[in-house]
């Protein structure tokens, strides 16, 4: 997190209007109390998200997205939560004397402003004299001067020289090493890069932390040298080019993942900004959740070879697994985008990508490989696997039209194809039906999501919850109600939209936000919570007497009986009293 104080971050909030910060991005329209706008946040037309004046934040109906006026700036322009509160500051025209930067940033400041001055000495090599040839393969591979600028494109030199420069600035040895920028054998130091066409690769916010580095005087191996993994590159959380193309991607909707650096800057050179890469083929988690923050389409666009074909496979399918929306492109004749571009232009690798096939249509190709669809044993493990891939889709029209294609082009019944899904299909059936009645909540649960809510709203609430209710039975919401009850007792207030800022940072932020999404506008009175209060009071007196009464059954001594009893009846009387309050 970040180190402006909550207080501070809650006075630039309470300054600043959620609707107009919010429309000076989309268009609203007022209809009632509310504003209406089209949700950035998902594929829409209509607008189902609402902007709340009165309490400060917005709710998408359709998408769930929830959030302040600094969650919508993080999710719409894609950056970190102290960058978000300095914009609403700079538009409310407060300077902020503040320490920004996140603690990340304080930490590794120094790196950073070595590998950028790292960054800076390689492009300048790449200007001089001896750069010349280094130029002319650039050139000879059409990398125009703009795309070699945008890139921070440079060169390294042979043996140290970039050592000898650090080293006379003052920097430590085991420091450079540590960073991979230099190596040491037989007491010898040498520099990690000699001779090599130098790309800076950057964290997913931006900053410099390694290099790739394509050699060019000769065919050696390997053709890229990556920086080793250190304390800031770390190979599995990066994705060439994904800063330099965040606001393409939200404009577009829509990111292209490809296999090379070399196929981004491709696509960039030709104006097609949204493209990212994986560096090699392997998808981590980080991967995963760094993608999932796009909120946006995913092309799957990778090499024309076995190696691409087989990792479309492989990434597809954690893709579907979790849930994303993807398409793929499979390029025929040249080796990678960048030779397809090269080859056919900006139009044709804009039509291939405007024709993105489902992962369905991919695998229907890629299940023949190495069958014999001749034989009979080929084709019906082929057909087999097709409907097998067929169970994780939840596109009923695709399965039905697969269905139908396989049938035709085999010549096989197209009754026995469906008997073999229709089997799994009720299976899923099942499934989803038994998720959906665990996740609809009963009346219990919708009566404490009720009263979180009204308790976010005000401290009169919270106090009201306090004294009628004091806690409730369940530990989900209990959990909840600690949260806001810490809150009070911090900021000695409490509005939602200054409480979703410190639900952001607590790891019930889902379950909080979930409730603030749910709930529908309420005309929140005293005797509105009252009256849900006694409700929950209710639940927990009947659950109590309904103990009791299994007590009974099985005590023997009839003076404990009598005891019970009275109890009982105690608790009936307090119920009583309740009620008339
Ligand atoms: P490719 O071999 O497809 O590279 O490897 P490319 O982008 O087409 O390169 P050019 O066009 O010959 O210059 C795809 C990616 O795999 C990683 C790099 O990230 C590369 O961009 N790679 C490849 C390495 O890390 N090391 C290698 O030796 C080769
Ligand atoms: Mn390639």
């Amino acid at each position: 997190m970040t180190f402006i104080a909550q207080d501070e971050i809650n006075k630039i909030r309470s300054q600043s209007s959620i609707v107009e910060v919010i429309s000076s991005y989309i268009p609203l329209t007022q209809r009632g109390k509310n504003y209406f706008g089209v949700c950035p946040f998902h594929e829409d037309h209509s607008p189902s998200m609402s902007v709340s004046d009165e309490k400060q934040i917005y709710k998408c109906f359709s998408c769930g997205a929830t959030g302040n006026v600094f969650t919508f700036i993080e999710n719409y322009l894609n950056v970190g939560f102290s960058e978000a509160v300095g914009i609403v500051a700079n538009k409310l025209g407060i300077s902020l004397n503040i320490s920004l930067p996140q603690k990340k940033e304080v930490k590794f400041k120094e790196e950073y402003d070595l590998m950028r001055f790292v960054t800076k000495l390689y492009e300048n090599n790449l200007q001089t004299e001896k750069g010349a040839s280094a130029l002319a393969y650039l050139k000879k591979r059409n990398l125009l001067e703009d795309t070699v600028l945008d890139f921070s494109i440079g060169l390294s030199f042979d043996r140290n020289m970039l050592y000898e420069v650090l080293i006379k600035k003052g920097y430590q040895e085991k420091y450079l090493e540590e960073l991979g920028l230099i190596y040491k054998k037989n007491h010898d130091v040498y520099d990690v890069f000699r001779n090599r066409i130098m790309f800076p690769i950057h964290n997913l916010e931006g900053e410099v932390v390694g290099f790739t580095a394509r050699c060019y005087l000769s065919d050696e191996t390997p053709k890229y040298l990556n920086s080793k993994e250190t304390y800031l590159f770390k190979k599995g959380c990066i994705l060439f080019n994904y800063h330099r193309a965040k606001d393409a991607i939200r404009l577009q909707k829509e990111v292209i993942l490809v296999e090379g650096n070399m196929d981004v800057i491709r696509l960039y050179s030709v104006g097609i900004k949204n493209g990212i890469a994986l560096m090699g083929t392997s998808l981590t988690k980080e991967h995963i959740e760094a993608l999932k923050k796009l909120r946006c389409k995913i092309i799957l666009m990778l090499d024309n070879d076995n190696a691409g074909e087989t990792a479309t496979y492989s990434i597809g399918n954690i893709f579907e697994e979790n849930q994303m929306d993807f398409r793929i492109v499979r390029l025929s004749g040249e080796k990678d985008p960048d030779a397809y571009v090269i080859q056919n232009g900006k139009e044709a690798i804009m039509t291939a990508i405007k024709n993105a096939i489902s992962f369905v249509e991919f695998k229907l190709n890629y299940f023949k490989k190495n069958k014999n669809l001749k034989e009979a044993s080929g084709l019906a493990e082929y057909v087999k696997a097709v409907i097998e891939s067929l169970k994780n889709t939840p596109d009923e029209i695709l399965k039905e039209v697969t269905l139908q294609k396989l049938s035709a082009e085999y010549n096989i019944s197209y009754a026995i194809l469906r008997e073999q899904l229709g089997e799994e299909k009720q299976k899923v059936q099942k499934e989803v039906k038994i998720e959906k009645k665990e996740q609809k909540q009963s009346s219990y649960e919708k009566t404490c999501s009720k009263i979180l809510y009204y308790m976010m709203h005000s401290k009169d609430f919270v106090k009201m919850y306090q004294t009628k209710l004091g806690i409730f039975p369940t530990k989900e919401h209990r959990l909840i109600a600690n949260e806001i009850l810490y809150y009070i007792e911090k900021h000695k207030n409490i509005s939602i939209a200054d409480f979703i800022t410190y639900a952001e940072t607590t790891n019930l932020k889902q379950e909080i936000m979930d409730i603030i999404n749910n709930e529908q506008e309420l005309e929140m009175t005293e005797d509105g919570m009252m009256e849900l209060l006694i409700r929950i009071k209710k639940k927990i007196k009947k659950e109590e007497i309904e103990k009791l009464k299994q007590e009974i059954k099985k005590e023997q001594d009839i003076n404990k009986k009598v005891a019970l009893l009275e109890k009982i009846a105690e608790i009936k009387k307090g119920s009583v009293e309740n009620e008339s309050d």
